[in-house]
């Protein structure tokens, strides 16, 4: 059986280390890819360091693919050998990132259109699918009209949105999902530094996250007269949520990243609903098969953008480091990608 380097998380709380296992075998609607690129995200350090999420052990983590089909499964349509792929992937062994090969869900696999690269195609995925669950989903989000569906894209026009964290991983597909299903303006709370970048993406207006509590939420009202219906908080701090919520119309929804801190209020109508952007989720199957059906035109042209990235060095080895750097905000604002098939 064919071996390949894979990042073991050795027991829970424990030590990463690279060892070998086989190359899985792709089952019934499954794609074999050689990963060439794959991001980090935080739910990667954070399952090490607070030993959340994941049960079995030794695991394999990491949701982002980037790579190359080198063996198709049973029943898999419209994929072929040699083929450049992104995928979101899945965190058990055999579907997991952080390895040299792996298996993929064919219906959220998606061909690499050939103006980005395996570093760029490597951002996507969990960010993507996460500001789309948390948008348009019924069960895991602000049930909104999906764009990739009839009367969907611009059905939002003249209705406000608020992204907090619009520089953020998940924020910035926020921000260019919202573009396309017509919202405006769109506010986003991110750093100076990103303003022209956030603009570029689609936001409207880009407020200054530092400044204080009061003076943000009279910046984020004086954006608009129309109600504030839709708040997306990306990185769902318990201030940042606060703010949010506080800022919502009456019926309005927040959607959130993390656990809500905030409690739906029966009064004035407003909810609050924390997102789950896995596709493997069953209440998002659908939903995310909508999504991976456009992806590809999507992404060629260019309705979608992968944001700024970071390649760090040695391979599989270097993930660790990119990690903690990840935990300690010392990223600067970029996905870090490895690559895997570097020794
Ligand atoms: N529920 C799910 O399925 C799911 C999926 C994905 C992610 N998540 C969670 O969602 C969060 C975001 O993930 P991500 O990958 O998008 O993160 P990320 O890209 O690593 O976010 C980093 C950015 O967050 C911004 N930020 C930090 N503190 C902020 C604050 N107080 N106000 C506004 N912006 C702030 C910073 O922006 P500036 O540079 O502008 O300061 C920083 O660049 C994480 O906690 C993650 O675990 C959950």
């Amino acid at each position: 059986m064919q071996q390949q380097n894979a990042l073991f998380l050795e027991s829970k709380q424990g030590q990463f280390v690279v060892r070998q296992r086989p190359v899985p075998t792709p089952g019934p609607g499954q794609l074999l890819v050689k990963v060439y690129a794959t991001a980090l995200n935080p739910v990667d350090w954070k399952i090490q360091e607070l030993g959340i999420f994941v049960d079995k052990f030794p695991a394999i983590l990491g949701s982002d693919i980037a790579g190359e089909v080198v063996d198709v499964g049973q029943g898999v349509t419209g994929f072929t050998k040699g083929q450049r792929v992104l995928a979101h992937g899945y965190l058990t062994e055999d579907q997991a990132s952080f390895q040299q090969y792996t298996l993929t869900t064919s219906t959220f696999t998606a061909a690499i259109p050939p103006n980005l690269t395996y570093n760029q195609a490597a951002t996507v995925p969990l960010g993507l699918d996460t500001a789309a669950v948390g948008l348009y989903s019924e069960v895991l989000g602000a049930g909104l009209t999906p764009p990739w569906t009839e009367g969907g894209q611009g059905k939002y026009s003249g209705k406000p949105i608020l992204v907090y964290g619009g520089s953020s991983s998940v924020g910035c597909y926020v921000i260019q999902l919202a573009r396309v299903s017509g919202f405006s303006p769109i506010i986003a709370i991110a750093s100076r530094i990103h303003e022209e970048y956030l603009k570029s993406l689609g936001a409207t207006h880009v407020i200054n996250r530092h400044g204080e509590r009061d003076d943000l939420k009279k910046a984020i009202t004086g954006t608009t007269t129309a109600p504030i219906e839709i708040a997306y908080d990306a990185v769902s701090f318990p201030e940042t949520q606060q703010v949010a919520f506080e800022i919502l119309a009456p019926n309005g929804i927040l959607v959130t990243t993390l656990q809500p801190v905030v409690e739906e209020d029966q009064g004035k109508g407003r909810k609050v609903v924390a997102t789950y952007g896995s596709p493997h989720h069953s209440a998002n199957n659908a939903l995310c098969q909508g999504l991976w059906g456009v992806l590809e035109d999507w992404l060629h042209r260019g309705v979608i953008k992968p944001g700024p990235f970071e390649v760090l060095p040695d391979g599989l080895h270097g993930i660790p480091e990119g990690l903690r750097k990840m935990r300690e905000d010392e990223a600067g604002g970029v996905k870090l990608v490895a690559h895997p098939q570097q020794e």
